[in-house]
């Protein structure tokens, strides 16, 4: 290659850099240029959108049957008496029962959503049954203590009598740690010496 090709080319090669770097010149006003967007912004459904992938071309699908949501158990109990009495045979709270962080928060639980009509300290005497609500049997009678954690759960998930349910109110884990609370407040009255306020 002479002399004078290899000028050329190199001015030519020059050129074209410089060509290239007009071309790519920041322009603010302009939105920068992206390489294969789609790669940055998938296409999307909504969820209520119509869907040609699926066959009912919906886009929000039923789950697959037998699978449960992430988070999600199903109670296996009827809202019946005897499936609460199945629930205290066979549900049994995961609580340890001296979990005190657990019993904090069901005290707050008790305050907020017990008290009203069971009292303050679970006596029965709660406002509303002052103010003529069938009054619920004391917390501290024999039959409250007898029953066990796995049908209180049932009780407050499904309601009892005049009890109506809880389960909209409270989550799974607070109705348990109630019950660790009310647990924890017959424990206490027990070793009150007779003939003592609870
Ligand atoms: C609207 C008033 C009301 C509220 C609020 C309420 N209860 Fe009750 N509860 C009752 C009544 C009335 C009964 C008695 C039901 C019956 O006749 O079987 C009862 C029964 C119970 C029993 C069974 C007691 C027994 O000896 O049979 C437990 C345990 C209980 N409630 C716990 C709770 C807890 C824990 C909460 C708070 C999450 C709560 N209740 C909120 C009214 C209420």
């Amino acid at each position: 290659m002479s002399r004078r090709t290899l000028n050329v080319a190199l001015l030519a090669a020059f050129l074209a850099s410089l060509a290239l770097n007009w071309a790519v010149r920041p322009q603010p006003w302009r939105p920068n240029r992206e390489f294969i967007p789609e790669m940055v912004r998938t296409p999307r459904f909504n969820a209520y959108s119509t869907n040609p992938n699926f066959p009912n071309g919906m886009t929000l699908q039923a789950p697959v049957g037998g699978t449960i949501p992430r988070g999600f158990l199903p109670v296996h109990y009827a809202p019946t008496p005897e499936d609460a009495l199945r629930a205290g045979d066979t549900l049994e709270s995961p609580l340890r029962p001296d979990d005190a962080q657990a019993i904090g928060r069901g005290s707050v639980v008790f305050s907020n959503f017990c008290a009203p009509c069971h009292g303050a300290t679970g006596k029965g005497d709660g406002l509303v049954a002052q103010r003529g609500f069938p009054a619920p049997p004391s917390l501290y009678a024999d039959n409250a203590r007898k029953i066990k954690d796995g049908q209180i759960f049932h009780i407050l998930t499904y309601g009892q009598k005049n009890m109506p349910s809880y389960a909209s109110q409270l989550s799974r884990e607070d109705r348990w740690r109630v019950i660790a609370f009310v647990r924890s407040l017959q424990k206490q009255a027990s070793s009150v010496p007779a003939g003592g306020q609870p």
